[in-house]
């Protein structure tokens, strides 16, 4: 099939790729031209495991494209897929102008008598029913719009992987004939796909990402308990994942959730329930929670050195989660702006993510490559994502380098027992210190 992508994004991107790797033919639009002349070039402006290999396998067998003439890439594809961004808006709600601003472009352009039109974009409930609106309302010739709500439940850093071996494909759409070309689009995949209606698909997606959220402010609640009560979180997360219906995943305590989408998904709900009136009051306190949790760390250490004025101290990880440089809503950020608030020397460490952390911190912190050079002649150290590299380090080396080995570890990536044995500081989330 032949299928138009709007938004080179992290969902735009990856699904372009994955769907010309399984024999669709793709064109991938964007208004940034240098992004999309790098593209060309076949230079990925994510980092993304496995990506760059396929971005110019396809490219080369003629599946892939990109472009940013969007007269060209609307006139006649099977499918127009929107996968452009939606922003949080001030009060939490999302910013739908860069969807507005597509449908805009397709009812201007499009050039057939009808056309599946395919929201991936993170929608709030309604939206796509809009989107059909603000495109019919425009075209000057009768075309049949068939809209699609067809989320996406990728992770940064296994996008592909979850594109390709996904657990489920969610299809809401009103109309058999688009359904079952969805359904053709994805049949290579192998991957189970419920049909809905379009109201429930949008919701299907927020609810699961408010889902996921709840665990882990559930388990870092059950976290900050147990460190009270003398349990160890660890041991308590596996205890109850073993019952197959709370299940494993997502009940690693630590500093709390971030990135581009939970925090972002979980206000729209909260906003969008009480648009209808509804106050979603356990949605509250899982964001609650959430802002709280980085704050606890910045307590434990000041039970140690009492104010940070001055103080030099080390952050390890900038990125909200291993394995991606995306530094959006990273918990790093919010101890780094306590840190530099109170007047601390900061240096920060993380293998990919200093590029990206630069244009947001600029000269206020110092930058290093190493966790060595990072950690050297520091009084405190906070450990905020779970690198590889991280966890390989050995707790010895914090005692040898730093000045006075404080370790305050927000990802639980060492073993208490062995800080004791070690006789350094030593404080983790949800385990006796
Ligand atoms: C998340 C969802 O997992 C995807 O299914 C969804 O498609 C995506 O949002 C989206 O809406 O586009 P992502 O933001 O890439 O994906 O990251 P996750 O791997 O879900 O991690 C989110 C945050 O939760 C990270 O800060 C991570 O450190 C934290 N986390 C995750 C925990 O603190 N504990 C856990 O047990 C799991």
């Amino acid at each position: 099939m032949r299928i138009t992508i709007a938004g080179t994004g992290y969902v735009g991107l990856v699904t372009g790729v994955a769907l010309a790797e399984i024999g669709h033919e793709v064109i991938c639009y964007d208004i940034d031209d240098e992004k999309v002349n790098r593209l060309k070039e076949g230079i990925s402006p994510i980092y993304e495991p496995g990506i760059d290999q396929l971005l110019v396998k396809n490219q080369l067998n003629n599946r892939l494209s990109f472009s940013s003439d969007c007269s060209e890439v609307y006139s006649t594809p099977d499918i127009i897929m929107i996968a452009v961004g939606t922003p949080e808006k001030e009060d939490g709600s999302a910013n739908l102008s860069y969807v507005y601003q597509v449908a805009k472009d397709i009812s201007k352009y499009l050039n057939t008598q009808q056309a599946i039109v395919v929201t991936k974009s993170t929608v709030p409930v309604g939206t796509n029913r809009k989107v059909k609106q603000w495109i019919e309302e425009e075209i000057d010739f009768h075309s049949k719009i068939h809209i699609v709500s067809n989320p996406e439940f990728l992770r940064e850093g296994s996008a592909l992987y979850d594109t390709f071996h996904g657990d489920r494909i969610v299809i809401g759409s009103e109309d058999e004939e688009a359904a079952t070309k969805m359904e053709e689009l994805y049949s290579p995949l192998n991957i189970p796909i419920i049909h809905t209606d379009i109201e429930s698909a949008e919701m299907i997606k927020y609810a699961s990402n408010a889902f996921l959220a709840t665990k882990i402010s559930f388990i870092n609640e059950i976290a900050n308990i147990c460190e009270k009560v003398g349990a160890n979180i660890e041991d308590v997360s596996k205890g109850i994942g073993m019952d197959q219906r709370i299940g494993s995943k997502f009940l690693q305590a630590g500093i709390g959730y971030g990135g581009s989408c939970f925090p972002k998904d979980t206000k729209a709900l909260v906003q969008l329930a009480g648009d209808v009136k509804h106050r979603f009051h356990l949605l509250e306190a899982v964001i609650n929670v959430n802002n709280n949790q980085p704050l606890l760390l910045l307590k434990k250490a000041r039970n140690y050195v009492g104010s940070f004025k001055d103080v030099k101290v080390a952050v390890l990880g900038l990125a909200f989660k291993p394995n991606t440089d995306d530094i959006r809503e990273s918990a790093a950020l919010v101890v780094l702006k306590h840190l530099l608030n109170e007047g601390a020397q900061v240096n920060v460490y993380d293998p990919i993510a200093i590029a990206n952390a630069r244009k947001v911190l600029g000269n206020t912190v110092t930058y290093y490559e190493t966790i060595e050079a990072a950690i050297k002649d520091t009084e405190i150290v906070f450990i905020v994502t779970e690198w590889k590299q991280v966890k390989e380090f050995p707790l010895r080396n914090y005692l040898d380098l730093m000045k006075t080995p404080i370790v305050i570890d927000g990802r639980n990536c060492y073993e208490v027992k062995e800080a004791a044995a070690l006789n350094m500081t030593y404080s983790s989330i949800g385990r006796e210190s």
